[in-house]
């Protein structure tokens, strides 16, 4: 018990009060960085996660340049409310290949983490035109502009520059990126396309109708792969199948 008799001395005293500090603040900091020289990734392995089809690619970085993440975040936080309204927590796994991740800071408009399959195509597209179409007294813009044709002729290298930091595209994937978006759209879903087989549970059709692929496919695409690559019936969040 002594120390505690010296305790008024420590905190009177600069000196020793920094010297206590910087040690609570180095032990503290051992326990935390220490474990992690242990493991090979702090990213928890989950069954589904897999890299962005070139279509979903191509409406992620329209996602991007449009700013949509001044208003909506992708990180459901595990909160009582939050799952409640959303769903299942978001997992580090499904953010791994995202480049750069689209947590973001703002809700104006709700979390997107988990919109894929809640509405359908149909639904997005007319939204996206006019929100308030569909939603009476909805704030959001409309993004009229994305029915125009989508460029990607640069689409495979995209995918070439995802696997130089890190997302394992495989050589077959990138060789066939051109091939894979347009199949995306176009394919009959009934034929069992080859970019169903590379991307699974990737959404074929056209969303915007047209004969040409549009931006608006592209988005949609992305938008309707949001937080379904994992089935929660099988994987529990917090006891994961490694
Ligand atoms: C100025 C803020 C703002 C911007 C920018 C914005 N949104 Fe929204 N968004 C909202 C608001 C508010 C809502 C809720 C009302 C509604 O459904 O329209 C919403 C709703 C949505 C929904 C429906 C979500 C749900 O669960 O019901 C989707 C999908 C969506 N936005 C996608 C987008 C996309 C994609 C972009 C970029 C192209 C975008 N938003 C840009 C504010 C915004």
């Amino acid at each position: 018990m002594s120390i505690f008799k010296h305790h008024a001395k420590i905190e009177t005293n600069i000196f020793f009060m920094a010297v206590g500090i910087l040690l609570t603040v180095v032990v503290g900091g051992l326990v935390e960085v220490i474990p992690l020289f242990s493991i090979e990734s702090t990213i928890e392995k989950v069954d589904g996660v897999r890299p962005y089809s070139p279509l979903e690619l191509a409406g992620r970085n329209i996602y991007i340049r449009e700013g949509c993440y001044n208003c909506h975040s992708q990180m459901i936080r595990p909160f009582k409310d939050e799952v409640e309204r959303y769903g299942p927590y978001s997992l580090a796994a499904e953010s791994k290949y995202d480049h750069p991740f689209q947590w973001g800071s703002k809700r104006t408009g709700p979390d997107l983490a988990r919109v894929g399959g809640k509405y359908t195509n149909d639904w997005q597209v007319r939204h996206l035109i006019n929100p308030r179409d569909v939603v009476p007294g909805s704030v959001m813009p409309g993004y009229k502009h994305l029915s125009r044709p989508l460029d990607y002729a640069d689409i495979t290298a995209h995918l070439k520059a995802n696997r130089v930091v890190g997302v394992p595209y495989t050589d077959a994937q990138i060789a066939n990126a051109k091939k894979d978006l347009e199949e995306q759209v176009f394919a009959d879903p009934a034929s069992s396309p080859a970019v169903a087989a590379s991307y699974p549970k990737a959404r074929i059709g056209s969303a915007s109708g047209k004969d040409k692929v549009t931006e608006m496919d592209a988005l949609v695409a992305y938008l309707q792969v949001l937080g379904t690559m994992v089935d929660f019936t099988t994987v529990k969040p917090g006891a994961f199948n490694r």
